[in-house]
């Protein structure tokens, strides 16, 4: 495998999978500028490289994120407050928008900025020993990565007004009940478990794959006709590059090899 490792990042491609793993476990991998611009210039470097088709985002020791770095925000101006806001938010913009599907595993702790970060990911997966929750509140903040409106999208308004009024810490099985993680594995499978789903994912078209993601993430900004059109100029694309054609000639010839 190719390693990438940075300061607070460490980075692993093996057989076109990037594992990419938030290694501050000592503030329980608490989000700081300097981890965000780390975090996107990875993606960046990430999205580039040819060898890469999927990644996996998680955290070493008992959390994914605990949140952004609480000892960064707490003597913020209001305009450092707004451009911290802004970076998260061109950063999870970036990973909602890669080529590349991107795959949380949650691994522990996954709380404010980093259920943020979770969510601004294509799908998640949890170890039954997460904990999800946004506790902004009872710091006297509110979400400012994209919380709002990430968490409102991915699993409706209420559920949402619900998790950051309380501020409760959620477990696994309930995430997964509000469809916030899409499955829940235990601890030590957690990593087998994503890995397999990322090489499923490899086995098809990269084209395809990237091409479906920008008419899904681009689709939903739009209304319901806007949004088919899209979604058809994105078909037709697949058209036009021909990754398609080999792939349909193969299945027909097998089907016919299957018949003989
Ligand atoms: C800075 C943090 C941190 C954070 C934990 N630590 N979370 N440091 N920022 N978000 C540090 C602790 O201070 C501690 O440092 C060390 O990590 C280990 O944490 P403990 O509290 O000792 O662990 P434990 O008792 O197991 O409790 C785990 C925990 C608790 C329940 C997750 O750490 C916690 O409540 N953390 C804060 C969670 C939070 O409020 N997150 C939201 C932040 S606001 P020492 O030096 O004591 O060992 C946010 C806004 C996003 O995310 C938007 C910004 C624009």
């Amino acid at each position: 495998g190719v390693g990438m490792t940075t300061e607070n990042l460490l980075v692993e491609v093996t057989d076109q999978v990037a594992v990419v793993k938030m290694n501050r476990p000592k503030v329980l991998n608490a989000l700081n500028s300097e981890v965000l611009k780390e975090i996107e210039a990875t993606m960046t470097q990430l999205e580039n490289s040819p060898e890469v088709r999927v990644i996996v985002l998680t955290g070493e020791g008992k959390a994914f994120v605990a949140g952004a770095d609480i000892g960064e925000m707490k003597d913020l101006s209001p305009q450092e407050a707004r451009d911290f806001s802004n970076l998260g938010h061109r950063v999870f913009i970036q990973i909602h928008t890669l080529e590349v599907p991107v795959i949380a595993a949650l691994n522990g702790f996954t709380l404010g900025g980093g259920l943020e970060l979770a969510l601004a990911c294509d799908f998640r997966y949890a170890s039954e020993e997460a904990k999800l929750g946004f506790p902004e509140a009872s710091l006297g903040i509110i979400t400012g990565f994209g919380g709002t409106q990430f968490a409102a999208r991915a699993f409706g308004l209420s559920r949402t007004k619900e998790l950051i009024y309380t501020g409760e810490m959620i477990t696994a099985h309930q995430a997964l009940n509000c469809g916030l993680v899409n499955r829940v594995f235990p601890h030590d499978d957690l990593m087998a478990e994503t890995m397999a789903v990322a090489r499923r994912i490899i086995r098809n078209s990269p084209e395809a794959i990237s091409l479906a993601k920008e008419a899904i993430v681009k689709g939903y900004d739009l209304g319901l006709r806007e949004a088919l059109e899209l979604e058809s100029d994105y078909f037709s694309a697949c058209f036009a590059l021909g990754a398609h054609r080999d792939r349909m000639k193969a299945f027909l010839e097998n089907r016919k090899e299957r018949k003989k």
